[in-house]
This record gives structure tokens, sequence and C-alpha cells, in this order.
């Protein structure tokens, strides 16, 4: 059968020639289209409650919200300040969760998996697969801004300091029932539920895995870090699972700390 359509020069094309955007029947648009959803409402609730400067610590149980960690702000209440105050208050433009909060979002921007759904969904670059782009050419990670994504591994490893603090505070919170003793709340519940899932995240980073298995000549003289990087890799094959269930987890502790500190809910005690 002769093709009715220009060759593909004369038409300026460099991709598949057809005059549709897509042959695709399906519903290949959902998945780009549920990202964005998901990531601009994590986007705005974050933006919201960095901007609250309030209801982020629980006195009685020692709840820190995890978006506030660590507090450093001259301003932040003493107890909430593990690591202690800075010596001088934070301009009124600049919110508490400045010290931490920009560093994990620049941790999820330039994670692997969030670039893939950004890059379909915000980007449209490509939208889906067989289905054509908007733009003109594809120069990849090559130039500036996403030659940045680069920054990934180091992003990394502050992420991995933060997960730490939020560790720290989680385990804290645990000797801070009623009588100033050991006590479990649904609170300590909701944190620890909340930094194990940031550890699955974390450890199941790309950059991770090569932190761990990366230039070694040979496994086999080095086999802590191959069980190590085994266990990774496992994980790494779940990163797309982790990254979904962490963005929600985050949110619903930060909402779980935000209520209890309102006085909105009362944190049920389960011992102490
Ligand atoms: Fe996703 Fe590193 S690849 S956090």
């Amino acid at each position: 059968m002769t093709s009715t359509l220009p060759p593909p020069e004369a038409a300026g094309w460099k991709r598949a020639r057809i005059a549709q955007r897509t042959l695709r029947t399906d519903r290949w648009w959902s998945g780009p289209a549920w990202t964005v959803l998901g990531l601009t409402a994590f986007l705005v609730y974050g933006l919201a409650r960095a901007l609250q400067q309030d209801h982020y610590w629980v006195a009685d149980y020692h709840y820190l919200t995890p978006f506030y960690s660590p507090c450093l702000a001259g301003q932040c209440v003493e107890e909430a300040a593990v690591f202690g105050r800075l010596p001088w208050d934070f301009p009124w433009f600049l919110p508490f969760a400045v010290v931490s909060l920009p560093f994990l979002l620049l941790f999820r921007l330039t994670c692997y998996y969030y670039r893939k759904a950004y890059y379909r969904s915000f980007w449209q670059s490509p939208t889906a697969c067989a289905v054509r782009e908007p733009h003109g050419r594809y120069t990849g990670e090559t130039r500036f801004p996403l030659v940045l994504q680069n920054l990934h591994r180091y992003f990394f490893y502050i992420a991995f300091g933060i997960a730490l603090l939020n560790t720290y505070d989680a385990l804290v919170a645990l000797f801070h029932g009623h009588n100033g003793g050991f006590g479990i709340g649904v609170g300590n519940l909701v944190l620890l539920t909340n930094v194990v899932l940031l550890w699955c995240y974390t450890l199941s980073c790309h950059s991770c895995r090569h932190v761990i298995g990366g230039r070694l000549r040979s496994f086999s003289r080095s086999p802590a870090r191959y069980r190590m990087w085994t266990a990774v890799s496992k994980m790494n094959t779940r990163h797309m699972l982790f990254a979904w269930v962490t963005l929600a987890t985050l949110v619903l502790t930060d909402l779980y700390v935000a209520l209890v500190a309102s006085g909105t809910l009362t944190d049920l005690r389960l011992l102490n």
C-alpha cells in the first residue's frame, strides 16, 4: 500500500509518520492526569502547612511533625527544638520548615521515578508511549535546567540525614507518655509508621543502590556490600510504590500532629 503522507523531512517530522497525535484508544491520559492531581495536591498542602507556622508540635507527647524537623528557628517552641535553637528569629517571610522541606522537595523532584512521572504529566515529554509530544526537539537531561537532575545523589545524602532526624523524633516521643515515661499513643504509631516508610523510600533510591554497590569490581570480595546491595535492589523494584505511599503518609502524619496540636483531636493513648 502506498502512503499518502508526505515524506517526514518535508513535513518536518522526526518521529512517527501519522497525522493523529496517537493511535492509542486506551485511557493513556489517566496516569499523567492522576500524577498531576497527586503532586499538585501535595505541593499545595506542603506549602500551606509550611506557611502556617503553627500546630507543628504536641507538647504533651512530644510529637513533632516531620515538616518542621529539625526546628531551629529562634521562634520554635523550646522543647520542639531538640537540637537547640538559633540565636535569632527567622524573618516573617521565612518558614521554620525552610531548614528541611526544600531539600526533601528537591530530593523528590530529582528522584528517578518522579522525573518519569512529571516528565509525562507536567512536561509532556513524552506524555505516554506512542503519544506524540508537543515539543519539537528532545535534548534529554543534557541542558539547563534538566542537567541539574544530576544533583540527585547529593540530595539523597541530605534526605538520609533528615530521615535519621525523623527517626530520632519518633523514638524520643515514645519516652514522653503521661507521666514522662514510656508511652504509646496513636500519634506514636503514626510517627513510627511514617519513618519506617520513609526509610523504605530513601533506601530504595537508585542513588542509595549505587552508593552501596557501585564502584566495585568484584562483589565476591565484598560479601557484606553485596548482601546490602541485594536487599536495596529488591526494595528498589518497589520504589514507585514507596514514592506515592510516603507522599500520603507524610501528609497524614503532619495532619494528625496538626489536629492534635490544635486541640481538634485527642490523641488516643494505648499505653500510659
Ligand atoms: Fe527516587 Fe532516588 S531515585 S529517591
